[in-house]
């Protein structure tokens, strides 16, 4: 398989929409997603995009929500809790993580390397090897604790990417503005799509 290996952490911060977006993409792209979804980020997927755990697998729900064409990615499932699974060892050849969304809670957590769950400790990971980290924090209004965290984890080496969608690209569906922001994750990570046109400027737009 020649897709990238990207982990990504669903954390219970509203906003579900971007991480479905996101996983459809990646898969339909054709790359091995590692994901892990903390107790409240699959709380989330149920309250926001119909997830139904007790009658279906995640697969089944990816499928059912975004298609067959998400079978050409591979998608490898953790538990939370799980520490000693791959992704928890800087020895797996990973390409890059994002944590969409991603809590304060959770940004609390990586910005002092606390490592105490899955999505936790792969972040530290990524820092500590360098790798891209996405952080797709959603709270408002951030009060001067939560600024601070994303000041030592940017200091840190991650990505600070705000649920903030745009308005210039004139989205017509929130599927509209999920990929806006799935688009601005995959840029990020290095990874091409086409979930949006690039800006073409006021000359362009003639
Ligand atoms: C419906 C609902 C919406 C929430 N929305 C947010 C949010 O937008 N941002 C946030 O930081 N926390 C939000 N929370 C609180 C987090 O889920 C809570 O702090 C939790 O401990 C986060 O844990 P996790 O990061 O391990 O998922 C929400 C909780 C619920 C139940």
């Amino acid at each position: 398989m020649s897709g990238k290996q990207i982990v990504v952490g669903i954390t219970g911060a509203s906003g579900a929409l971007y991480a479905g977006r996101l996983l459809r993409a990646l898969l339909i792209g054709g790359h091995q997603v590692h994901l892990v979804l903390s107790k409240y980020g699959r709380y989330l997927l149920v309250e926001e995009l119909g997830f139904r755990p007790d009658k279906e697998s995640l697969r089944a729900f990816i499928t059912r929500c975004y298609g067959e064409e998400t079978q050409a990615g591979e998608l490898h499932e953790y538990n939370a809790s799980d520490l000693a699974a791959p992704i928890a060892s800087g020895s797996v050849s990973i390409d890059g993580m994002v944590v969409v969304p991603c809590s304060v809670k959770t940004l609390s957590s990586i910005a002092r390397g606390a490592s105490a769950s899955l999505i936790e400790r792969a972040a530290d990971v990524s820092l500590k090897e360098r790798r891209p980290l996405v952080l797709v924090v959603r709270e408002t209004p951030l009060n001067l604790i939560q600024l601070r965290n994303m000041t030592a984890a940017a200091e840190a080496g991650a990505v600070i990417l705000p649920a903030m969608p745009a308005f210039y690209q004139k989205p017509q569906t929130f599927d509209d503005l999920g990929d806006f922001i799935a688009g601005r994750i995959c840029n990020m990570l290095r990874i091409e799509h086409q979930l949006f046109p690039p800006w073409p400027g006021p000359e362009g737009k003639k």
